[in-house]
């Protein structure tokens, strides 16, 4: 993949993570049952970290990263559920797991891409990530 393309494609992981980011904390003020908050939060923490590695990334390419903003202004991925309306745990966990059946998606998709291969590992490690997160959002609705 050419560099500007490579470029391209992870800011639209970016892109993604800063939806999940504003996503989480639409849901995490739905959330009351504090171990599930924690655990929440912890993945939140994983997207923030998912950006901060992915941007540092675009700029070794000499990119310019997708920037986030604390301010939400609505979702730059078509497809993410906003959860602004939402009520309740139940709620917020449904909506949580659409998007992240999304976001699982779009990197089980990008761990594909020709790309150079500290760019390739970094896809890995959030993948791997995004996919945990998913299986435990499932699992919690299970639970309940
Ligand atoms: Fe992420
Ligand atoms: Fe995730």
């Amino acid at each position: 993949m050419a560099e500007n393309d490579v470029i391209k494609q992870l800011n639209s992981l970016i892109q993604l993570d800063i939806d999940a980011v504003h996503a989480y904390d639409q849901g995490l003020s739905q959330i009351e049952e504090p171990q599930l908050k924690e655990r929440i939060t912890q993945f939140q923490q994983d997207h923030r970290r998912h950006i901060t590695d992915l941007s540092q990334e675009v700029r070794k390419l000499g990119g310019t990263p997708e920037e986030y903003s604390q301010d939400f202004k609505g979702y730059l991925i078509e497809g993410f559920t906003a959860l602004r309306s939402i009520t309740g745990t139940d709620g917020a966990l449904n909506a949580m797991e659409q998007n992240e059946v999304l976001t699982n998606k779009k990197y089980s998709d990008a761990v594909n891409w020709d790309v150079p291969s500290s760019t390739k590992a970094i896809i890995e490690k959030n993948a791997g990530d995004e996919e945990m997160h998913l299986q435990y959002i499932r699992q919690a609705l299970k639970s309940r």
